[in-house]
Parts: C-alpha cells; structure tokens; sequence
C-alpha cells in the first residue's frame, strides 16, 4: 500500500544500552538501599531505559512466614539460611528473565553482603548471561542516619505486623547485628575487576572502581546528585494567558486578566507557606516569568523548561490542526508519547530536554518551577513514576499549585487550587484510537498533497 507516512524516528537516541546490566545493591540493613533502588529505578524509566527493581526481601516474605524475630537471620539458622539462599537465586533468576526479555536493567535489591554472595552473582550474571554487572554499596557508620531510617520505614516493614515500636526497633538491630557478623565491605585489592560504586553516609563521600560503559556513568552521576534532605518541590503552570483563552497552543502571549491576579495569589500563597531559601525557576517565555515576578525569591530562567515546541501547528487551536493538518492529529492520537510535531518536538524529546532540570532539582532544596502544560506533565511523570503511556495524559491544571513532597519510598503530591477561574487546556485521551487509526490508514491511500 503507498504510504506516505514514514515513521517518526526520536531526535537522538541517548539511551541505546549495548548490553543488559544488572545493578546489584550491597549493604548493611538500613543503609537506604531500598529508597535508592526505587529512585533509580524511576529515574531510569522516565528516561527510557526499560528497568525493574527485584527486592529479595519481598521473595522472602512471599515464600516463608517464618519470620518471627531476628533469630531468622542467624548464621547458625540452617532452615532459615536454606530458605533465604533459595529467594536470592529466584530474584536473581527474575532478573535474568527480565533481561533477556526486553529489559535493559534489573536492579537487585538485596544486601548482598558477602563476597561469596556476589562471587555467585557474577558467576550467574556476568559469566554465564555475559550481562553487565555493577554493585552499589552503601556504608553508612552514622548512627542518627541508621536509626532514621529504621523508623521511617523499617518499623512499618510487615515483618513487624502487631509488634510495638520500640519492640521492632530493638529486633531490627540485632538483625543488623547478625549481617554484621559476616559482612565483608567491597575491597580495592580482592574485588579489582568488579565494576561498583561505594557510597559512604549517604553521599559524604563516593568511591567509583572500573566504571564500564554510559549507563553506569549514568547511574553514577545520578547517585552524585541525590540527596535526602527534607524539601518541597512546587510546581506549576504560568497563569491563563491570551493564547489560552483562544485555545491555541504554543507562541509567547502575555496573561490574560486571570492570569494576572493568578501570579499575584501565587505570591500570596508561597508567602504563607513560609519556605527558607526558596529559589524560583521559570521557563524563558514571558508567560512564566510574568506568574513569577511577585514571588519574593531569586528567579533564574531555563530555556529547557520551555513549552513543548508544536512545530508547523505552534499557535494553532486543536480544531485548526484537525482541519489542515487531519493525519497528523490522528498520528497524535495514536501515540502522543512518541509523536513529534512536523519541525517541533515529541514528548520523548522533552524528557531528554528535561533530564538536566530534574538532575539539578534533585541537587536542590526548595524550588518552585513555573513551567508549561507539556512540560509539568513530563516532571509530575517522574516524580509520580507515571510510564510513557500515561505521561501524555496527566492533568495538570492552570491555577493550581502542585506540591511534591518526598516521603519513605516515594513522593507526597498535592493539587492545591488557588480558585482562580480558568480556561481548561487539558484534551482527554480518545476513547476509540482504532476508529482515527483506520482513519488515517484510509488518509495513507490519498495524494500527498492533501
Ligand atoms: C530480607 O530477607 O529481608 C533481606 C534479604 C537479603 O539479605 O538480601
């Protein structure tokens, strides 16, 4: 069938793996080995490497009831040791799966904390599926660190179901005890080939050793960044502006009425809030530094927060598009992630745009981010683990504060409305794709001067 549609190749594919890598956590319990496999698991897949994360100790607690308090993990438990052997090989064989199935990287929650325990992973991972393999060792001697983490999470872990706190907090320290017994930490000398990461007290200090290949600098760079001290993240849209009120997407109007007493609320509200050391950042359009100018804090502006650019359909309304450009409105329709604008971009391409923002608001504190519709949905995707799929679709309303919080594993979001009336941007996702996908195969017969 003569088609004049090609497909849309992405703008550059930065995140081509050559081979599957298995990321390997090791460390004491309590050591944020979990809230850092979560994180880079996240951040992973926002940027489009396919990831999983295989926590050992969920496959603990699905195969045995058995836990009753740390005596299970004694080195001299053998029904226990035998059981913990066998739901470390099924994470690891998980992993393997993930893969060699399309996946691109697992990363093993676990703790891994023997060299025994990791001469059998290499073997399995490196040897025998010829993977990559990287370790991510934390140390972390700072008793305050440990114990905040042992009540932040580990108090509520199911393994202390019904038992008082001060109860689960004694019984896991003597499991950390029993680790401790046979831990041995990465070594210069007796581990030179391995490819790791040491990270001492939660990013004081980092050790790196035979760093192989982009995706481990990738994670390395990114486990630089992050930190884990409290902040609040506010993110929103500029208020309405002109071009909204008409609904046409994209150019660089200025606020309507609305929009205006929308950037004096905001100040209002920040105000209220009571925020140290808030920074502002907006995008370079006037739209965004205009809903910021009130707010009493330093101000900088990134390009890459820009607006998503629509290309040969900027300044249009979606009636518009439909009308002079029919196929590729039902193209958007079709995948909205990956879709790029004739001369503009995709959404795909304003992830990898974003990912120096995100990189740098994880360096940060408090910061609100005055951005655009496509833009808000692209960040609210990474820190809500939202996939491709959904990212397109997010609602993120005009007038409206988003504040993300982060909490254990993951992130608080809050919709606070200013109640400021505005127009709705938000386009639902279309019920019935297949009806515009026949629609524009019918389109891919016609001349291509239509
Ligand atoms: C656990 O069973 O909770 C932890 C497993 C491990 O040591 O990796």
């Amino acid at each position: 069938m003569p088609s004049f549609i090609t497909p849309v190749p992405p703008a550059s594919c930065p995140n081509v793996i050559q081979k599957p890598t298995v990321i390997s956590m090791v460390g004491l319990p309590a050591r944020g080995k979990t809230y850092m496999s979560k994180k880079l698991t996240r951040y992973l897949n926002w940027i489009g490497i396919k990831t999983k994360a295989f926590n050992v100790g969920e496959y603990r607690r699905a195969a045995t009831d058995k836990y009753r308090n740390h005596d299970f993990f004694r080195q001299d438990n053998t029904e226990a040791q035998a059981i913990r052997q066998k739901c470390a090989l099924m994470a690891i064989d998980d992993a393997c799966n993930f893969l060699q199935n399309g996946g691109e990287v697992a990363v093993l929650d676990a703790t891994n904390t023997t060299g025994e325990r990791r001469k059998l992973l290499f073997d399995i991972i490196q040897v025998k599926n010829k993977f990559k393999l990287f370790f991510v060792e934390s140390i972390c001697d700072d008793p305050s660190i440990i114990e905040a983490n042992i009540l932040e999470v580990k108090v509520c872990s199911p393994d202390y179901i019904g038992m008082n706190k001060d109860e689960a907090v004694e019984d896991f320290m003597r499991r950390i005890e029993h680790y401790n017994n046979m831990y041995e930490s990465l070594d210069h000398n007796k581990d030179k080939d391995l490819s790791y990461i040491q990270i001492f007290n939660q990013g004081e200090r980092f050790l790196v050793h035979k760093l192989a290949g982009h995706l481990q600098s990738r994670v390395v760079y990114y486990l630089m960044n992050i930190h884990v001290l409290p902040r609040t993240i506010y993110l929103t849209r500029h208020g309405e502006s002109q071009m909204n009120l008409e609904g046409r997407i994209g150019g660089d109007s200025d606020l309507s009425p609305r929009g205006e007493e929308y950037a004096t609320a905001l100040a209002r509200y920040l105000e209220n809030e009571k925020i140290a050391n808030l920074k502002v950042w907006t995008s370079e359009l006037k739209r965004t530094k205009a809903t910021a100018r009130h707010v009493d804090a330093p101000v900088e502006h990134w390009k890459a927060l820009n607006e998503i650019d629509a290309g040969i359909c900027e300044g249009m309304t979606y009636e518009e598009i439909q009308e002079k450009h029919p196929i590729e409105f039902a193209m958007r329709d079709q995948d909205k992630f990956h879709y790029r604008y004739p001369g503009g971009e995709s959404y795909q391409d304003l992830v990898a745009r974003l990912e120096p923002v995100i990189m740098e608001l994880e360096r940060q504190e408090n910061v609100l981010v005055v951005c655009h519709q496509a833009v808000a949905r692209c960040l609210l995707a990474y820190f809500q683990d939202k996939s491709s799929g959904d990212l397109a679709y997010l609602k993120v309303p005009l007038h409206t504060v988003i504040k993300l919080t982060p909490v254990a594993y993951g992130c608080r979001v809050e919709f606070v409305s200013l109640n400021i009336e505005a127009v709705n941007t938000h386009r639902e996702k279309p019920k019935n794709v297949e009806a515009h996908r026949s629609n524009t195969e019918a389109l891919e017969t016609v001349p291509d001067h239509i």
